[in-house]
């Protein structure tokens, strides 16, 4: 049931990961219904919007408060397709909270090129395991 919702998922939704759209979902009815975001698409949407609010208080120049811990979620989440939590996937997210905590520790100066570094190193990843919403993460570097 959980496997061919991913696919349904897949077949409607192949803007966000565009891995498994090419494969027809046999039976379309209940699942469709049923389907639910994981956890990390739903961290990752989290996260798509705090960063979005954080690329307006610096653009206004306001305080960016601190780093929030959920990010660290990045590291347990449940994925969609658990396969991608390979080597690799640890290497990227591990740089990219780096760089998401290096941005409250940067002066005013150096604020925009870090947080610009921390949404390279989302499309970084996004490169490796899911590059549907790479052009909407695009749209919080800060120009
Ligand atoms: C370490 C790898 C990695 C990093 C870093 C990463 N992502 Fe993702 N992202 C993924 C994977 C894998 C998925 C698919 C999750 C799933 O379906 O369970 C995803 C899914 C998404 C989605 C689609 C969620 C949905 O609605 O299905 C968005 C939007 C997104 N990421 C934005 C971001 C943003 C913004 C950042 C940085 C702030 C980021 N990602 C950092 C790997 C990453």
């Amino acid at each position: 049931m959980r496997k061919l919702s991913i696919l349904i998922l897949g077949s409607i939704f192949f803007l966000s990961c565009d891995t498994a759209k090419n494969e027809t979902p046999k039976n379309n009815e209940e699942e469709l219904v049923m389907y639910e975001f994981s956890e990390m698409a739903l961290l990752m949407e989290e996260m798509y919007k705090t960063n979005e609010e954080l690329k307006k208080k610096i653009l206004n120049k306001e305080a960016i408060g601190d780093f929030s811990d959920k990010f660290l979620n990045i590291h347990s989440a449940v994925l969609t397709n658990p396969k991608d939590r390979d080597a690799s996937f640890e290497i990227f997210s591990k740089a990219f909270v780096e760089n998401q905590q290096a941005i409250f520790s940067a002066s005013p100066e150096e604020v925009r090129d870090q947080f610009n570094l921390m949404v390279n190193s989302c499309i970084a990843c996004h490169k490796t395991t899911c590059s549907g919403p790479i052009p909407r993460i695009k749209k919080l570097l800060i120009k």
